[in-house]
């Protein structure tokens, strides 16, 4: 495979590496990633996260491991298996892996590489149509809230929301975002402040909780989320407590657009009911843990319910924003959206 270069993941000399997300925004460290097993343990334990991202990284691995001519097709057709089951929420890594499958089943083992390299430039385009399509939308002087990461360190392009937003901002607008710190992980905390942070994008951090108040005051123009999964009617699973902050925006009035590549999109699903929640450890809810250390602050074996997603009806969106173009209510109603999310890529 040819050399390959973003800001989470690279593939150098023959060696897949992946930005620790763990770390950041404290250190950038690199990991070597050698086999399925350090790939599913990377997805599980968000190393590297975010539903384009975990799906290219696990195409670059796949390819990796054909280039190397030690694995037969059928282990490596185990090994999409078990890749495609690392985490149940994000429809990218499945469709990348279903991508993946087609070309080793119709093409052979050789061409494995060559469609991961493929599945990696897609992404770096797809991100930078969706920018492209989204940054219109802000006007001068707007204040954006966003949800989780959805930049650079979720793709291996510009991202989803963040790319639109950066896209507005390179465009010379004056943009200030708030970043919803994104309990129970912090992604909003730690990786969107340090994204905004390089790209010199004015920005404000706020607690989840602090969202509804802002918007009450007048204080968000906007609110821009990225998905994990994009049922055909437009329900969508995103970050926990994405579809809080779409009811706010609803009651408020403020305009809310969902941003996402057609890799993001399941077609299979009728709705949002049908969409799988991933639920996960209930010490990320009972405290905190990262490059400081842990802390446990609940009283030891404190219940907990922590889904790591959840479900935005599609009549509380205001606008999808995807590679293809922006969808509106009007478009859901007259079926054009539905036949975009099932035409797409
Ligand atoms: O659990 P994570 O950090 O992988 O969740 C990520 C999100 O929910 C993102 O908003 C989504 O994957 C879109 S990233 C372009």
């Amino acid at each position: 495979m040819h050399n390959l270069q973003a800001t989470s993941i690279r593939y150098l000399d023959g060696q897949l590496w992946v930005l620790d997300q763990h770390q950041l925004p404290h250190q950038e460290s690199w990991l070597l990633c050698q086999s399925v097993d350090d790939m599913v343990n990377m997805i599980q334990h968000l190393q590297v996260r975010g539903a384009p991202l975990i799906g290219i990284a696990a195409s670059l691995l796949l390819g990796h491991l054909a280039a190397s001519q030690s694995y037969t097709l059928e282990q490596l057709r185990e090994a999409a298996e078990t890749l495609r089951a690392a985490r149940p929420t994000a429809v990218n890594l499945m469709n990348n892996m279903d991508s993946m499958l087609a070309v080793l089943h119709t093409q052979g083992i050789e061409y494995l590489p060559q469609e991961a390299e493929r599945l990696f430039n897609e992404d770096v385009a797809l991100c930078n149509a969706i920018a492209q399509h989204g940054a219109p939308l802000l006007g001068n002087n707007s204040n954006v809230l966003t949800h989780c990461n959805t930049g650079s360190l979720a793709t291996v392009g510009v991202g989803t929301a963040i790319g639109v937003i950066q896209a507005a901002h390179a465009q010379g607008k004056n943009i200030h975002v708030y970043v919803d710190e994104t309990r129970p992980l912090l992604q909003g905390g730690r990786l969107t402040t340090w994204e905004m942070k390089k790209h010199d994008i004015p920005h404000t951090l706020i607690c989840d909780n602090m969202a509804a108040l802002l918007m009450r005051e007048g204080k968000v123009d906007a609110v821009l989320v990225g998905a994990d999964r994009i049922a055909a009617n437009g329900d969508f699973a995103n970050k926990v407590g994405t579809y809080s902050l779409a009811v706010n925006a609803h009651y408020h009035h403020v305009p809310f657009y969902v941003v996402a590549p057609y890799t993001t999109v399941d077609t299979e699903c009728p709705d949002g009911n049908g969409i799988p929640i991933e639920e996960r450890a209930a010490a990320e809810v009972q405290g905190v843990s990262g490059h400081f250390g842990s802390v446990n602050w609940s009283p030891e074996e404190t219940p907990v319910f922590n889904p790591a997603f959840d479900v935005t009806p599609a009549n509380l969106v205001t606008g999808w924003i995807l590679d293809t173009g922006v969808y509106t209510q009007s478009d859901v109603a007259s079926g054009v959206l539905k036949a975009a999310l099932q035409s797409d890529g």
